[in-house]
């Protein structure tokens, strides 16, 4: 039987799936046992999906210059380690030299490889197949640019650029000169999203009515981003809504499966601000702040006591309190929550209306005690509930459910991938992208990418000017 076939006769393949479908590419094989369960008794079924290797298929390995070795450009990395006889890093560029170093060293890249400030890399007659752009989110454009002028394939992390013009002429330059620009939305290579996708495409729960989605950053998560750290200013960076949630808004598009009309947004920075500081508190909490027994916000509690997010700080030694203690007391995570130059909002709220009448409604939320997306999906035969780890789906007319209840970890190639084990599956359909010279090996185009940007853009003008706003895109 052919895998269609099978498909079709697990009741989980809707008919006229068109080729570029990325649960086709991905070749999963769906499998939801039955069960008698009643409408709330998720226990007793479950769904299965069978997912592709995370070994790209090219005979030739492709070849790459790493720019930006920070966190994503060191995933990047690690992936070409695994998957050598594939992926190729050539050469890598950071202004920090012992990043550029790291990287360097252990992908054998020659001195006149290793390269400071991107430009250097631009001022070379083209070195590689393609560039892999991990720069923060205002340096995306110029060096996206410039490698499409100089004809790379380019793997750009997300968000693509803090503008909607910069987004455009990215596009513009993309399809004009032919080359692939794959965006860094890896929630859809994770087993979750794609068993969750796969779910909605087979027709189970009917048409898709309305979708709510949640985004709940985590409380001590907002503090390190998006209060003392990289993302804490619009103007620095991008707006939350593209900086944090570029990827919901990317997933909610995904699975409405339709345009985005109009959006409406709301949303504020309420408790980070210097109106709110405790009195007495010092600038930095290494400085005997008297709070410390009590602030859930403390520098010391997050980064020495939890040892969480200490990727930025490129310690010697990730157990030495001493170390870390000396970095909070210049760093600007040793920052008080309350005296920093931050100004992203700390809740926001985005309200949609797709083609054909199909609704959303978005909330981006820091005051969660944990991450993990929550998404309900509210369709005419049936309903998804979800929480980045089990899904339920259930059936009207039949009163079951079914779970999907897979951890990443059971799926070998996918454990050791961040992002619910989707950021390898994004680099090996990028390989196999440059390699058949073919973007259509992508799970999402560049111009479906930046429709979801565009949603973005859109939610921004909307809070800001306190209007519903039209979706063009
Ligand atoms: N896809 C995702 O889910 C995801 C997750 C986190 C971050 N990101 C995005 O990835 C990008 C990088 O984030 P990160 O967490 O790795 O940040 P990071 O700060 O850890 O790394 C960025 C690196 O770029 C280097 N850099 C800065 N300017 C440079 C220049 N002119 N030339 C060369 N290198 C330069 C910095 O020194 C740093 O090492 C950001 O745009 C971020 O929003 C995406």
């Amino acid at each position: 039987m052919i895998r269609r076939d099978f498909l079709k006769s697990c009741g989980l393949i809707a008919t006229g799936v068109a080729l570029s479908d990325p649960i086709a590419k991905a070749e999963t094989v769906l499998n939801i046992s039955g069960s008698n369960a009643s409408l709330l008794d998720d226990e007793k079924s479950d769904i299965h999906i069978r997912l592709r290797s995370q070994r790209p298929h090219n005979d030739k390995p492709i070849t790459v210059v790493i720019i930006g070795a920070g966190n994503r450009g060191r995933v990047y990395a690690s992936y070409a380690k695994t998957y050598n006889d594939n992926i190729k890093v050539v050469g890598v560029s950071d202004i920090i030299e012992s990043r550029c170093n790291r990287i360097a060293d252990q992908h054998g890249v020659p001195q006149e490889n290793r390269f400071g400030h991107y430009r250097e890399v631009f001022e070379r007659p083209k070195m590689a197949d393609a560039v892999v752009i991990a720069t923060p989110d205002d340096r995306h454009y110029e060096p996206c640019i410039k490698a499409l002028e100089l004809g790379y394939d380019v793997l750009l992390e997300k968000p693509v650029a803090p503008t909607e013009k910069e987004c455009s002429d990215i596009l513009k330059l993309s399809e004009k000169s032919g080359r692939i620009v794959a965006i860094s939305h890896v929630l859809r290579y994770s087993p979750y999203f794609i068993a969750l996708k796969a779910v909605v495409d087979s027709g189970a729960i009917g048409d898709i009515v309305s979708v709510q989605h949640q985004e709940p950053i985590e409380f001590a998560h907002m503090a390190h981003s998006y209060v003392r750290g990289n993302w804490r200013c619009e103007k620095d960076t991008t707006p939350i809504i593209l900086a944090k949630s570029c990827h919901d808004l990317d997933i909610i598009r995904w699975i409405v499966g339709k345009p985005c009309k109009s959006i409406s947004a709301y949303g504020s920075l309420h408790l980070f601000k210097k109106e709110n500081m405790p009195e007495g508190a010092p600038a930095r909490c290494t400085d005997g702040c008297p709070h410390q027994g009590t602030c859930p916000f403390s520098a010391i509690d997050i980064y020495v006591r939890d040892k969480r997010h200490l990727g930025v700080f490129d310690l010697k030694n990730r157990k030495d309190d001493n170390e870390i203690m000396e970095k909070l007391r210049t760093n600007w995570y040793g920052r008080c929550v309350y005296q920093c130059d931050n100004d992203q909002p700390d809740h926001y709220v985005a309200n949609m209306e797709f083609e054909g009448g199909v609704t959303s409604s978005f909330t981006m939320d820091a005051f969660t005690p944990h991450g993990g997306r929550r998404t309900r999906i509210m369709g005419t035969k049936g309903y998804i509930e979800g929480n980045s780890k089990t899904f339920t789906l259930w059936d009207f007319k039949t009163r079951t459910s079914k779970t999907w209840r897979k951890d990443v970890a059971d799926f070998d190639e996918y454990k050791d991938s961040g992002h619910g084990g989707g950021d390898f599956g994004l680099v090996r359909d990028f390989v196999e992208a440059v390699a058949a010279q073919d973007p259509t090996k992508l799970s999402s185009s560049i111009r479906d990418s930046i429709e979801s940007h565009i949603m973005g853009f859109a939610a921004e003008k909307s809070r800001k000017s306190n209007k519903k706003v039209d979706v063009k895109a």
